[in-house]
Parts: C-alpha cells; structure tokens; sequence
C-alpha cells in the first residue's frame, strides 16, 4: 500500500484548482517576480503539461514528459500569498539534489529540487511551533503536518521537481489502473535518525500549494472542545486525522478528494453504522477499484472513528 493514495478524481478538478492558482497569481506576486500575465502563461503550461501526462497514461507509459518550466508554487499564511514562479526557482533558489527511501515508490529514488527552507525563506513566510503545514495537491488531497512534529521528526522536507531516475521525465506512480506522475511537485523527506512511529510525514505529489495555518484554528471545527470528549472519542480523532482528513472534510475542514461527512448530514444520520464499517474496511469490496484505500477491520481503531464521527455529529457548524 502507498503512504498515501490520491489518485486524480478527474482532468476537471485539475483544471478547477489550477484556475485557483491562477487567481491567486494575480492577487499576489512575490517582490521581484515576473508580471501578472507572464505568471499566467507559466501556469498554462503547467495545465497543459497535466493534460499532456494524462494522455501519456493512457498509453499505459511508465514515465512521463516534462514541461522545461517549472510550475508556480502557491504559499500563503493568513492575508498573505506568495506565488514562486519558474524564475525565483531558476534564479533565487539554489537547486539541490537527494537520495530518499521512498515510501510511495517503495525503493531509494533520487530528485533534484529545492529545499522547503529555502523556499519559505524566498517567500518571506515564516512560521513557529503554534503553526500547521497543509499542502495541496491538484486533485484535492490536502496533507497536513504540525511543525512540532516536522521537529520532532529531525527530517527535512525537500520539494523535489525532477525524477533523477527518470532523466527528462518522472516515474509514474502506480495507483489501481492509473500510473499518475508527481508532478508539478512532490513532498520528499530526507531523514538521519529513525521518524517517531507516532509521527507520520506526509509525502504528497501532485503537490501546487502550501498553507501555514495557527494549529489550534486548523483543528478547532474537526475537535471543539467539549467536555464530552472521551479516550474513544479522543483516539478516533487521531486516527481520522491521520487516516482519513487528507481526503476528506469535516465541518468543511479537510480535504476535497472524498465526500464532507458531517454537514449538512452527518454520515450516520444516513448510513447504517455496520455496512459503514465494511465500506471504510474494504471500500472496493463495494465499488471496484475504489480511490478510497482500505483501512482494515483491525482491532479497536475502526471503532474509535465511528466514535468520533458520532461525536462530531453533535458539533456541527453551518454548511455555507
Ligand atoms: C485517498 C483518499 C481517501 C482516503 C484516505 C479516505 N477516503 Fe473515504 N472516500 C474517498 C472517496 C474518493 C470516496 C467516494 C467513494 C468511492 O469512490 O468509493 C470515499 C467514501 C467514503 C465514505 C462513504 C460515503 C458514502 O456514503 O458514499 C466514507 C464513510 C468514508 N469514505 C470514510 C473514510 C474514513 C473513515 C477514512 C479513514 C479511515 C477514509 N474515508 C479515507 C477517499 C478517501
């Protein structure tokens, strides 16, 4: 199983997130960037290279041409947002190479890219311990890390925009029926020492943005505090945030991959509690080559998320 399944839902929600990207572009540009409508084009070409990979795909290719530019990355924090272009990178950044054992390819696989410091560092965002990170990808996988835990980790995330095994392309990652590729970007992780097993690091690919949120305002719709919170309750909450938040939202808080479960209708209000342990065990046991992953009957963990996803059900907010 990959470190994370999120496979595209469709060219349109692509296409959805890169107008996204183009608004921002015009909203705001980092000091020194090119104009506005030079940023557009690099975006365009960004669009037209997805359109490109998914052809190849369909020629059933295991690598993937890549457009000579690189694509705009999006970095906000509240008010602010910053778009890197194609040359800020070129030009502002110094390109680095790595060597990482990847987990969504399952073998050591080296890239060339930049430095997430770096990158922060160009973008003039900064951000402490009370802070997030949440990166997007173009399909609506939305993973996200508390810096505490990037400590903790001692890793340090590299965004990689070359597949070094692949010259001139990137390997494709195989998903069901799909071989996809990582581009416009992918999250890597390069480590000394051994992650904390109760710390797990994103590797998103397909990644176009990065959020710095306020940890507590990230969590305060998906957990309120109440004082009817139990260890269940508490446990399913972890387990949801680990496992599931990346594709789906709550309260409108998470991502866009898979359905909202909470408004206006909380799943159980809808759904039989047992035939929902079974989709969420074996989603494809229902729907064939389903983009859910299975998440297993195992023990008590099944259990403390359908806890929690009642216990939610009584902290709804407004579905506008
Ligand atoms: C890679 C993305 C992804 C992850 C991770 C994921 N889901 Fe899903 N989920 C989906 C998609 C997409 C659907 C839509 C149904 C389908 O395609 O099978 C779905 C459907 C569902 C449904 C069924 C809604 C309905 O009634 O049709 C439930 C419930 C659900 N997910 C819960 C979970 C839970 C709980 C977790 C974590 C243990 C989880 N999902 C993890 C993508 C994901």
């Amino acid at each position: 199983m990959l470190a994370h399944g999120h496979p595209r839902l469709s060219n349109q929600s692509a296409v959805n997130e890169v107008t996204h990207a183009l608004q921002s572009n015009l909203k705001a540009k980092i000091q020194g960037s090119l104009p506005g409508g030079i940023a557009l084009v690099a975006a365009c070409v960004a669009l037209s290279g997805c359109a490109r990979d998914t052809r190849d795909a369909a020629r059933d290719s295991t690598t993937s041409s890549v457009a000579g530019a690189i694509a705009d990355l999006t970095i906000s924090k509240g008010p602010i947002q910053r778009v890197l272009t194609d040359e800020d990178f070129r030009q502002r950044l110094h390109l680095a190479t790595v060597e990482v054992e990847d987990p969504v390819y399952l073998k050591r696989k080296r890239f060339s890219g930049y430095w997430l410091s770096d990158i922060f560092d160009l973008a003039g965002i900064q951000f402490d311990r009370s802070n997030i990170w949440m990166f997007s990808a173009l399909d609506g996988y939305q993973a996200r890390i508390a810096v505490t835990d990037v400590i903790n980790s001692k890793a340090k995330p590299f965004v990689a925009v070359r597949d070094l095994d692949a010259p001139g392309g990137w390997e494709r990652i195989k998903q069901g029926k799909e071989w996809l590729s990582p581009a416009p970007f992918y999250l890597v992780w390069q480590t000394q020492t051994p992650v904390p097993p109760n710390i797990k690091l994103p590797w998103p690919y397909q990644m176009a943005a990065i959020q710095i949120r306020d940890v507590d305002e990230a969590q305060q719709k998906l957990f309120p505090k109440a004082d009817s919170r139990n260890d269940t309750v508490t446990r399913g909450f972890e387990t949801f945030r680990k496992n599931c938040l990346m594709c789906h939202s709550l309260n409108l808080e998470g991502g866009v991959l898979g359905p909202e479960l909470n408004v206006p209708k909380n799943i159980l209000e809808y759904r039989e509690t047992k035939m929902l342990k079974e989709f969420i065990a074996n989603p494809s046991s229902f729907r064939a080559k389903s983009k859910m992953p299975a998440f297993g009957s195992s023990g008590q963990s099944l259990d403390d998320v359908l806890s929690y996803l009642a216990w939610i059900g009584q902290h709804k907010v407004p579905a506008d």
